[in-house]
């Protein structure tokens, strides 16, 4: 199986996902000793505390390892829509750092995490050029997870990328796998939450604070706020009462971002919710990894026969994913 090493591994969602696929997850780095705690209680391997903005000393470390893949969701604050757009500059760059590493190593293949708008900035433009002057064939997505097995609204880019394959290679085998209904919290927890309907705090007040469980979890921050005294409830919350209706706990956070129950967070609550917000959902990540096992099951005359035929019609089905509007109180809830 293919030795993979995570980079801007964080608590270990994106390694988890991979490793519940069966790839060996052989080595992880962070520099942010918090999440390293959390990630060394929960796997077998090293991992280890590294500035990943030091390309030299960074590609010296992790080419030890010889690894087939490398993984990684470089930090997306910067370009975050919920961040302080600065995207050309202080910490998207390590996106380009990223890049460069990999220009480095040059793995057989390497996969890249971030938010959305990633595509809309000039470091993409130039991560990309980078990886391509390398001799990487790239497929890129923006998967939408309550699609891909998590009962969550996140909207996540996927860069993945092999060694002398052709642009958009993994098209098929990553649109054949999602599902044709986003996954809500009912569909994926039952009853077990014990909650019909719970509190989620706006970034502004036009928008609402309440969801049901029979809609997928707007997506999951790094900051969990209790419900002000005086909120009002809003024309598209799905209740119209805020009686008994109180924020997810950190822990029932973290089963949304689908990590199981068995998984062990330590440290402190801020630091606990911040790497949880941070994450990757297991089973997001655990798709995007069934999508490369599957390529590499099939034959190659077969992949490519599949890759004319989805390439005449791709950008038409990921813009149906892609621009599906956002809840707002769309769905149906439960009387
Ligand atoms: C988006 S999170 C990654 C989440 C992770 N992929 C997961 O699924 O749990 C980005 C991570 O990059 C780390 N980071 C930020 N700057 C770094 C640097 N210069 N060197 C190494 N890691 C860094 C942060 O500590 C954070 O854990």
């Amino acid at each position: 199986m293919m030795k993979v090493v995570d980079l801007f591994c964080g608590c270990g969602g994106l390694s988890l996902g991979f490793q519940n696929a069966g790839f060996e997850i052989i080595a992880a780095y962070d520099n942010w000793e918090a999440a390293l705690n959390v990630y060394k209680q929960n796997f077998d391997h090293p991992a280890g505390n590294i500035d990943l903005s030091n390309i030299s000393e960074s590609a010296e470390v992790i080419g030890n390892h010889c690894p087939d893949m490398i993984i990684g969701g470089p930090p997306c604050q910067d370009f975050s829509s919920a961040g302080k757009r600065n995207e050309e500059g202080g910490r998207g760059d390590l996106t380009v750092c990223y890049a460069k590493i990999i220009n480095e190593i040059r793995p057989k293949w390497f996969v890249m995490e971030n938010v959305a708008r990633i595509t809309q900035t000039q470091k993409l433009v130039d991560a990309k050029d980078i990886f391509h002057k390398a001799g990487y064939g790239l497929s890129q997505f923006v998967l939408d997870a309550s699609l891909c097995g998590v009962p969550q609204k996140r909207k996540r880019f996927f860069l993945i990328g092999k060694l002398h394959e052709t642009d958009n290679f993994m098209n098929p085998f990553v649109m054949e796998g999602l599902a044709n209904k986003p996954m809500t919290l009912r569909d994926y927890f039952g009853d077990t939450l014990g909650l019909e309907y719970y509190y989620r705090h706006p970034r502004s007040y036009a928008r609402r604070g309440i969801f049901s469980i029979d809609e997928p979890s707007p997506t999951v921050r790094g900051v969990n706020r209790p419900m002000p005294e005086g909120y009002q409830i809003h024309t598209n919350d799905p209740v119209k009462s805020k009686e008994g209706i109180r924020p997810l706990t950190t822990i029932e956070r973290s089963y949304i971002q689908t990590f199981p129950k068995d998984f062990s967070f330590v440290g402190n609550k801020t630091a606990v919710e911040q790497m949880i917000g941070n994450a990757v959902p297991v089973n997001l990540a655990n798709f995007v990894a069934n999508a490369i096992k599957k390529y590499l099951n099939k034959p190659h005359y077969q992949r490519s026969l599949e890759i004319d035929f989805e390439n005449q019609n791709i950008e038409q089905r990921l813009a149906r994913y892609v621009s599906e509007p956002s809840p707002k109180g769309n769905y149906k809830t439960k009387k």
